[in-house]
């Protein structure tokens, strides 16, 4: 019997094995067990010594064959990649000019985001200009009157009335918000199933957005980028899923000339996105020289593969795409302070005092908190 101890599972008391053959008359099970692991005539020397070399081979055995599953799991991983041939884009949309708001719902109830903003109404967004569609332009802006906006300063966040599943949207910046304690972004999602049909983060930073524009998706459970990827872009998270990382998302951080005055000072920027079943993939050009396919009155059929590396590629090599992005809604927004601009707002930015103190009281620091669109192109592929 003493022996016969060392050689089950740790935790696991002899009389545990015994109940489990319970069918069994128990002596005749224990004189069985014991005959079986050792010839009787062994002594307790040699049966200690048979067990080490037992055990450093089950070692040597185990150890390499980890090593080797590992190795050839990292190797698929590398050579996996999707086939993102090329595929015939055909406009679909082209929401710019005086209606381009008519393409929108203004969401006016309390930030699902848990912001400290107001978000209004498409009548009040109007008549106080926080909205305005001129011929060229399309303007979307924080309030930078109210110096005692104890309830979160006034702001807009739009949702398409269209809903997508894939395509190649374009979205053509001329101007992107920024200062202390704001939270912009241009992204999709599908407001009444999140993070079930996903979430995909085109364009978006936080207070003086001088760090580089942040793509992120955010998904239910089972979406992972740490496979094979071709981007420009750094890596900041691998996991979409957003119960990990305080739902950090996987994440892709561009250059600091992706965002903020240095992208508006150089005359916008056009963000590209390209949602298939392969993947997702974003681009990020220059407004004064964007690829010829994407010029605003080129109607030839635009094709990402000509364009050059993308500054974030999201496979779907351990993603099912197809299945985790559905019903994607293009939504534009500024928000304030929150989880990710307030975490980081003395620290990284050193932005003055409390966020939502400056944030309520500070109405001149959020005249540069606006965007300027000058249009949203919607390419898709006719199947
Ligand atoms: C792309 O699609 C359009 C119709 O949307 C068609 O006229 C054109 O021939 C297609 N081009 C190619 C290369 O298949
Ligand atoms: C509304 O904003 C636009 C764009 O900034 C501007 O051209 C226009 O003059 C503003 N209208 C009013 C009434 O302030
Ligand atoms: C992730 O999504 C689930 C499902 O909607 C939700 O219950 C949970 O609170 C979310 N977690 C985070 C950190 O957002
Ligand atoms: C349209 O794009 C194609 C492909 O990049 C380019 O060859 C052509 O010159 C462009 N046309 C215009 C009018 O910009
Ligand atoms: C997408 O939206 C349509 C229309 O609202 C709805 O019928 C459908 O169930 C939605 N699909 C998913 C996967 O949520
Ligand atoms: C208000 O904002 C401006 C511009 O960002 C800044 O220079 C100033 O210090 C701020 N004032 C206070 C009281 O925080």
């Amino acid at each position: 019997m003493e022996e016969n101890k060392a050689f089950l599972p740790q935790g696991t008391s002899p009389e545990t094995v015994y109940q489990d053959a319970s069918l069994h008359n128990m002596e005749d099970q224990k004189t069985t067990t014991v005959n079986k692991l050792w010839p009787s005539n062994w002594s307790k020397k040699t049966r200690t010594v048979v067990a080490a070399i037992g055990v450093i081979v089950i070692i040597l055995v185990t150890i390499p064959t980890i090593i080797i599953l590992r190795r050839r799991d990292n190797n698929k991983l590398h050579n996996t990649y999707p086939d993102y041939h090329a595929l015939n884009y055909t406009l679909s949309e082209r929401w710019q000019g005086t209606n381009f708001f008519d393409n929108f719902d203004y969401h006016s109830t309390p930030d699902p985001a848990a912001g400290f903003v107001n978000y209004l109404d498409q009548a009040t967004a109007e008549s106080t200009n926080l909205t305005y569609a001129g011929e060229a332009s399309a303007f979307l802006r924080a309030d930078s009157t109210d110096t005692n906006a104890k309830n979160g300063r006034s702001s807009v966040r739009i949702t398409s009335k269209k809903q997508f599943h894939t395509g190649l949207f374009v979205f053509d910046v001329k101007h992107t918000p920024y200062g202390c304690g704001t939270w912009p972004a241009v992204w999709m999602a599908d407001p009444s199933d999140w993070p079930g049909n996903g979430e995909i983060d085109v364009v978006e930073t936080v207070n003086q957005g001088n760090t580089g524009n942040q793509m992120a998706l955010h998904t239910s459970k089972g979406c992972k980028m740490y496979s094979r990827r071709v981007q420009t872009g750094t890596i900041q998270g691998t996991n979409c899923y957003n119960g990990t990382n305080d739902n950090a998302g996987c994440a892709v951080m561009g250059a600091s000339s992706s965002y903020g005055a240095e992208a508006n000072d150089d005359g916008g920027a056009v963000y590209a996105m390209e949602l298939r079943k392969a993947g997702i993939r974003m681009w990020i050009f220059n407004r004064d020289s964007p690829p010829g396919d994407l010029r605003q009155n080129n109607d030839t059929h635009p094709d990402p593969s000509s364009w050059g590396f993308p500054i974030a590629d999201f496979p779907s090599t351990n993603c099912n795409i197809e299945s985790h992005f559905k019903n994607q809604s293009i939504i534009a927004n500024i928000d304030f302070c929150g989880s990710w601009a307030s975490s980081v707002y003395s620290t990284q930015f050193k932005c003055p005092g409390k966020c939502e103190d400056f944030v309520a009281t500070n109405a001149s620091a959020f005249e540069k908190a606006y965007w300027e669109f000058a249009s949203f192109r919607i390419y898709s592929v006719e199947e």
